[in-house]
């Protein structure tokens, strides 16, 4: 006897998905930047319950040497699932769909960078999914930009992705891994907000040309909401950098302060003796001085009578 599983209710009549969530609706999304001290540059994405991380190493020498590209920098870019991920054990050996996100995902970052400042050079990015739930790949790219971004290295613009998906012929914005798995398409993109680009579209089952225009209009204003977040997290990062680095200035400062008060008044002491041991020794000076005068004037004294008793004597 078999047992017929129940199908989920992906989008009920009046719009509203399995998780409550109405079509347009993103999941919740929050960033931390600089999560790790080894890396150049870092972010740990939370967005619904996927948990993936990014790390920046770089620009740094490549190798192997042939590898190298004399006008510019390579995006080395790794996407792994950790076996712990996803609700089935993933092998650890990586997949033909891990090699191809990591190729597409260093494509995509490509264009928001000034490639051709590093000649030679390689920019790895790792990025690592700890926990899977649909949409990961555009995850990843929003997270290993704000690690690129950490890492200090110049961009032109910020790289955001978000998919768009097909449930029962209704464009819905951002799929979880059940709406991913059970819908009729999911078409993900990754979006450079300033710049106003595209650098990644993919689709993966049945949309109309009105459903593509639809989803497009979806996904870049939803690119730049997530762009507004990304530029939160990382300002937010900086002025705490700065503050830091303000409160250090600001100790420093009053250490000095302190440090020049004590050495002025132990400068104020010694000259304080100084003056009164000059004044000590003028004075023993000045009275020496009288004393001689004292001698001198007795000596003449004494000379006048001799020269006196002398005269005298002659008379
Ligand atoms: O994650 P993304 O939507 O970018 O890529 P996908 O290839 O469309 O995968 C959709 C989802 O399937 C992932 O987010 C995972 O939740 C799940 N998946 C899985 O359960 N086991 C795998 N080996 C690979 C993906």
């Amino acid at each position: 006897m078999t047992k017929n599983k129940e199908k989920t209710v992906l989008l009920t009549k009046d719009g509203i998905r399995h998780d409550g969530r109405k079509r347009e609706d993103l999941r919740e999304i929050s960033f931390e930047v600089g999560v790790l001290d080894r890396a150049d540059g870092s972010c740990l994405i939370q967005w619904g319950r996927n948990k993936i991380l990014a790390a920046v190493y770089g620009p740094r020498e490549l190798h192997p040497k042939h590898m190298q590209m004399p006008g510019q920098a390579y995006i080395r870019c790794e996407y792994r699932m950790a076996t712990f991920s996803v609700p089935n054990r993933k092998s650890p050996a990586p997949k033909r769909r891990e090699k191809e996100i990591s190729k597409l995902l260093g494509e995509a970052l490509n264009p928001a960078l000034f490639t051709y400042l590093y000649p030679r050079s390689v920019i790895d990015v790792f990025i690592e999914v700890l926990q899977a739930d649909g949409g990961t790949r555009c995850a990843a790219i929003t997270a290993a930009s704000l690690a690129l971004a950490d890492a200090g290295i110049p961009m032109k613009d910020l790289v955001t992705g978000v998919a768009a998906g097909n449930l029962s012929e209704k464009i819905v914005l951002d799929l979880d891994d059940v709406e991913d798995k059970e819908g009729l398409g999911d078409l993900p993109i990754a979006y450079l907000p300033n710049l106003e680009k595209v650098v990644l579209l993919q689709s993966d089952g049945i949309f109309t040309p009105n459903q593509y225009k639809e989803a497009l209009d979806m996904l870049v204003p939803a690119c730049k909401k997530i762009y507004q977040l990304q530029r939160k997290a990382i300002t937010d990062k900086y002025s705490q950098i700065n503050e830091a680095v303000q409160k250090d200035l600001e100790k420093e400062s009053k250490e000095k302060s302190a440090k020049d008060k004590d050495s002025k008044t132990k400068d104020d002491k010694k000259d304080k003796k100084a003056d009164d041991g000059k004044k000590s020794k003028a004075s023993e000076k000045e009275e020496k001085k009288k004393k001689g005068l004292k001698k001198s004037s007795r000596k003449k004294d004494d000379k006048k009578q001799a020269s006196k008793e002398k005269e005298a004597k002659k008379d």
